[in-house]
């Protein structure tokens, strides 16, 4: 990823860690007042590496009206950026860029029902964020979100998640709310066990949430595993979904999450 032109990004610090797993952590940092973004957007970070600096986007996971910034990261044993962040704590310095970037944000629907945010591995990021965003619970009529892992461990959130639905902020639109893992290599109560593109071409995914797909008021957005937003948007073609464009609006919305 490119850097920045160097007054395009400030240096912030970073104020916690959190370790999910060896592979898996989260961490808040400081926020400029300047800031701003849109739920479902990424931000670009960077620290030191060599003589320059090394980049890469990362979804906000924190509401836009959060004072810091939150992220979840994978860690990638020789990943450039990521071998890096593993090692930081608070008081040291990241970089970001003053501009967030995308279109993974709910302005890509322009109607709607029941919104599905489906998502493997760090994709759960931005629903998060999208899901800290009041006027989400009142548009819609439903909320499902769909978080697709390997291990069981690897369900991060989970009592965040929980507690969206209890958030004074949206009170009485928390029963809207219902979240479905999926664990795909270890058997784990509660949770589904096989691929998003197989539990909708099955009904499982239907049958577990207990809430119909339809085209007619089914807005998706999907996020994560490159493969898997592929292989998820050709199984929603042939149910009858289509992308949405500015030009053409439809059901699908996607972003690549590597
Ligand atoms: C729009 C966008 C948003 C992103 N948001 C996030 C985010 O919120 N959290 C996050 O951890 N990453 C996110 N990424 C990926 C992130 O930018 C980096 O790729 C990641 O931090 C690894 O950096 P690295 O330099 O250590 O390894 P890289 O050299 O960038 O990646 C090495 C390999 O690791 C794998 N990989 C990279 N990122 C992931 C991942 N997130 N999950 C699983 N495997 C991965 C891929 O196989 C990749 O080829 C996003 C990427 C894009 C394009
Ligand atoms: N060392 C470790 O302990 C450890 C642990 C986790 C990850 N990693 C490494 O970290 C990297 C990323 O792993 P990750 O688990 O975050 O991401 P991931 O491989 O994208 O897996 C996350 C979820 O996405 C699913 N998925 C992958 N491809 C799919 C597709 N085409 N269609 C539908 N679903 C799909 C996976 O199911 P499947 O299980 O069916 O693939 C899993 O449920 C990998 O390189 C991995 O080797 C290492």
């Amino acid at each position: 990823m490119a850097a920045p032109a160097e007054e395009k990004y400030t240096v912030e610090h970073m104020l916690s860690v959190h370790r999910w797993t060896d592979t898996l952590l989260s961490f808040r940092m400081s926020r400029p007042a300047g800031f701003r973004f849109t739920p479902g957007q990424f931000a670009r970070l960077g620290l030191p590496s060599g003589q320059g600096f090394v980049w890469r986007a990362y979804s906000m996971v924190n509401a836009v009206w959060d004072d810091e910034l939150e992220f979840l990261s994978i860690v990638v044993p020789d990943g450039e950026f990521t071998s890096r962040l593993s090692r930081l704590s608070a008081g040291d310095d990241i970089l970001l860029d003053k501009r967030a970037n995308g279109f993974f944000t709910l302005d890509r629907f322009v109607d709607g029902q029941d919104l599905w945010l489906l998502g493997t591995g760090t994709g759960l990021a931005p629903y998060l964020s999208i899901l800290r965003e009041p006027s989400v619970w009142s548009r819609f009529d439903t909320l499902t979100l769909v978080h697709s892992v390997r291990t069981a461990a690897e369900l991060a959130y989970r009592d965040e998640i929980a507690a969206l639905r209890d958030h004074p902020l949206w009170a009485e639109h928390g029963h809207k709310l219902h979240y479905q893992p999926v664990v795909t290599r270890e058997s784990h109560p509660g949770c589904l066990s096989a691929r998003l593109p197989v539990l909708l071409a099955n009904g499982e995914l239907e049958q577990a949430t207990g809430r119909l797909l339809t085209p007619e008021r089914a807005r998706i957005m999907i996020c994560g595993n490159p493969q898997m937003v592929e292989d998820t948007h050709r199984q929603l073609i042939s149910m009858g979904y289509r992308l949405s464009r500015l030009t053409a609006p439809g059901q699908l919305a996607l972003e690549n999450g590597f």
